[in-house]
């Protein structure tokens, strides 16, 4: 694909955006042996682009990190209404970073994004079981029967839900809390299954993925996995 010079240079970590143009202005910067104009564009898969005198090299380390997503942002790549994405808030990061699987825009807590294709697509494959626990808020209470639905498994459009568990159920002034374990990924999930219980769904966020929980990442920020959390999140798939 190609794009703006000084994009690919930004984002291979060798200087910020405005430091490459710089560069292309003061003819730092060859696409395939010619000096390259403000605005060029280019491909790293097939073009050869030399900045100070050296060879880019497409940025191939991988990559996976945990973002509390607050709500009010988008889990897509683009979004044609405009709206904020939760790619606006990785900001330090050279490599483009992809969100695994997604999360409503009013949704909340820990979503991953990677450039790690394989870690991606095993962890979304329904096969895979991943456990993914959210805690919902809701209008009203969730009797004894709406809970044994959710726990049996609920009738959606697309088919019945394999059977969840609820834990840490609790009343409030004007609603309940509970946490939802669920191990599929459907579209809207949660909130379909509290919809078919006529249960409002009020607030819902994610707060463990795997073995991976929120703790130390404030709504908004992020954190890159370690080593030792790729190699269990790999285990779990
Ligand atoms: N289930 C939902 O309904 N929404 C989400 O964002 C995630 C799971």
């Amino acid at each position: 694909m190609r794009e703006r010079v000084q994009k690919l240079i930004s984002r291979a970590g060798l200087a910020s955006r405005r430091t490459a143009e710089r560069w292309i202005e003061e003819g730092r910067v060859q696409i395939n042996g010619v000096t390259a104009q403000l605005g060029a564009q280019a491909d790293p898969k097939t073009d050869h682009v030399v900045v100070n005198g050296k060879q880019l090299k497409p940025v191939t380390e991988k990559l996976t990190v945990l973002l509390n997503k607050p709500r009010g942002y988008v889990t897509t790549m683009k979004d044609p209404q405009g709206r904020k994405k939760v790619t606006d808030l990785i900001t330090d990061i050279p490599q483009r970073l992809f969100p695994i699987g997604r999360l409503d825009y009013n949704t909340e807590g820990l979503l991953l994004l990677t450039n790690d294709g394989d870690l991606s697509q095993g962890l979304s494959h329904p096969r895979h079981h991943v456990e993914k626990i959210y805690l919902v808020k809701a209008r009203g209470v969730l009797t004894a029967e709406m809970r044994k639905r959710l726990e049996q498994g609920v009738e959606l459009d697309d088919g019945i839900t394999a059977p969840a568990k609820v834990k840490n159920y609790r009343v409030t002034g004007s609603g309940c809390w509970f946490e939802l374990s669920i191990h599929e990924g459907r579209n809207r999930q949660v909130r379909r299954m509290c919809e078919a219980l006529d249960l409002t769904v009020v607030r819902l966020k994610r707060i463990r993925l795997a073995m991976l929980d929120l703790s130390g990442v404030p709504s908004g920020r992020y954190r890159v996995l370690t080593p030792d959390e790729i190699r269990l999140l790999r285990k779990s798939i």
